[in-house]
């Protein structure tokens, strides 16, 4: 992309790029492909004004173009698989979790999603031959549900050095949405450094769904979704990378998402992400995973269990 700075637009000096920059436009092509509509709401310009600005982001920013078939083959050819730790989760997902990839995993409380990211952080630690990513991990964790001690279970019961595995893992806390927006920003820089294969978001919509409230917020609620959503397959792709994401279900009709089993974000969460597995809780510590969309493998469900070992078949 041309390295120009939001100044270097045409019409924009330092009260609009300020203004920009506020609402969330930091470079040249999220401005690109912005509507005129939103971006005037949201920098509190004209509408005119606003077609101008995304007229000249056009000229600039390298939207991309196609790729042939061959590329997208190639670069399918590097895609890892990481194992859930059961065989049969395994095999609904196609033989494991994929790199270049979104994986949503949704459901009502205590369903098993954070552990189920507990479980893939220290699998993904692993050499490769144990269905490992031999990487290290990011896990952005908006909830405060990081539990060291359950990593520490998990390791011993796979045999490899707690401590280790623990060194592997980065947990950064976010405060609210805009934080973790930002957190994902500072995940790309961090896997520069480190070899990072997962990133995991727990949970992707809890502070949106806490921020955004009333149905005049829901638009632009969206909106941000769409970009942080955006942002992790960037993550995903640029590192050929997994990204595991959790989500809840709305409990009450949702201005919007009425339906009480309905992931929260609705259309946005769903169509980005690659792979969305629905679980819900069974007895005595079962859990039943059902995958509800993905691009090549068909629907269909698997029982795991739950153990302080951590996920099993
Ligand atoms: P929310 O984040 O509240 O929406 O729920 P969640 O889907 O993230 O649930 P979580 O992954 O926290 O799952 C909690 C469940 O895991 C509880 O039902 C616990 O019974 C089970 N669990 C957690 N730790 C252990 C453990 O050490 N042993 C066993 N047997 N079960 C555990
Ligand atoms: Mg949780």
């Amino acid at each position: 992309m041309a390295n120009i700075s939001l100044e270097e637009l045409p019409g924009v000096g330092p009260a609009i790029s300020e203004k920009l920059r506020e609402s969330g436009y930091k470079d040249i092509m999220a401005i690109a492909v912005a509507s005129p509509k939103t971006l005037a709401d949201e920098c509190d310009i004209g509408e005119k004004k606003a077609q101008d600005i995304i007229e000249g982001a056009k000229m600039y920013a390298d939207v991309g173009g196609f790729e042939s078939g061959e590329d997208i083959m190639e670069r399918r050819k590097l895609i890892k698989k990481l194992t859930t730790g059961s065989k049969a989760f395994d095999e609904l997902m196609g033989g494991g979790l994929e790199s270049q990839s979104i994986a949503e995993f949704y459901g009502e409380f205590g369903s098993c999603k954070t552990q189920v990211c507990f479980q893939l952080a220290v699998n993904a630690t692993l050499p490769e031959e144990m269905g490992g990513l031999d990487s290290e991990v990011i896990m952005i964790d908006t909830e405060n549900t990081f539990r060291p001690e359950r990593i520490v279970q998990m390791s011993e019961h796979l045999g490899v050095d707690p401590v280790e595995t623990l060194k592997k893992i980065h947990v950064a806390r976010a405060f609210n949405s805009h934080h973790q927006i930002l957190l994902v920003e500072k995940a790309g820089e961090l896997a520069k450094e480190k070899k990072v294969k997962l990133l995991i978001v727990d949970s992707l919509t809890s502070h949106f769904r806490a921020e955004y409230v009333g149905r005049g917020t829901l638009a632009e609620r969206q909106q941000v979704l769409n970009r942080h959503m955006h942002d992790l397959l960037e993550f995903a792709t640029l590192n050929n990378a997994l990204i595991a994401v959790t989500n809840q279900v709305s409990s009450k009709p949702d201005a919007f998402f009425g339906d009480p089993t309905r992931p929260i974000g609705g259309h946005i969460v769903g169509h980005t992400a690659t792979f969305r597995v629905y679980l819900r809780k069974g007895k005595a510590g079962k859990r039943i995973a059902r995958l509800v969309d993905s691009p090549n493998l068909p629907e269909g469900e698997a029982v795991f269990t739950i153990t302080e070992d951590g996920i099993i078949d």
